[in-house]
């Protein structure tokens, strides 16, 4: 499938509409958790500018494990409250983190990393996993990131079964 990489050039409100279209598109007819959050991670990692992480972490027994992402290797267990991910899956809320270096707690997986952007996912109130989005850019995520990507992981959440996925 052809991603529309000039998303890259609009502005933000009209590049998550078109995002949020392409996401759409990708899972019509397709429920599986796993292979929908693996696409989704490629389709923003390419969609997105100024990204070095685009990913998930998934809720397995208790704590973060790593999930489907776009980027370099990076830590496989994250315990709930730890680093920006924890603090968002344990708060159910969304943390933008301008300065990683100014995070206490923050967790270096990608030296490259200056701000970062995290969603939880939540289903009838069951916390599920968290969106997870790096930048080498200081301060590249604001309001309106939280807003597109809330609405991506809205999307994801409903289109998809997790069930069988999450232990
Ligand atoms: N920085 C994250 C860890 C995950 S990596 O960025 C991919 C954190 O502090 O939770």
């Amino acid at each position: 499938m052809q991603v529309v990489k000039s998303a890259a050039q609009l502005p933000k409100a009209a590049a998550y509409h078109e995002v949020l279209q392409q996401l759409a598109a990708l899972f019509a007819g397709e429920r599986n958790a796993l292979a929908n959050a693996a696409n989704m991670s490629a389709l923003l990692y390419e969609a997105l500018p100024n990204l070095n992480w685009a990913g998930f972490y998934l809720l397995q027994e208790g704590e973060l494990v790593l999930g489907p992402f776009q980027g370099k290797v990076a830590c496989v267990r994250i315990a709930l409250g730890r680093g920006v991910c924890g603090t968002a899956a344990e708060r159910r809320e969304t943390v933008i983190v301008p300065d990683v270096n100014a995070f206490p707690g923050h967790i270096a997986c990608d030296a490259a990393s200056r701000s970062e952007i995290v969603v939880p996912l939540v289903n009838d109130g069951r916390l599920l996993g968290v969106l997870d989005i790096d930048s080498p850019q200081l301060a590249r995520f604001d309001q309106e990131d939280g807003t597109g990507l809330n609405a991506a992981v809205a999307l994801l959440v409903r289109s998809s079964d997790w069930g069988r996925l999450l232990g």
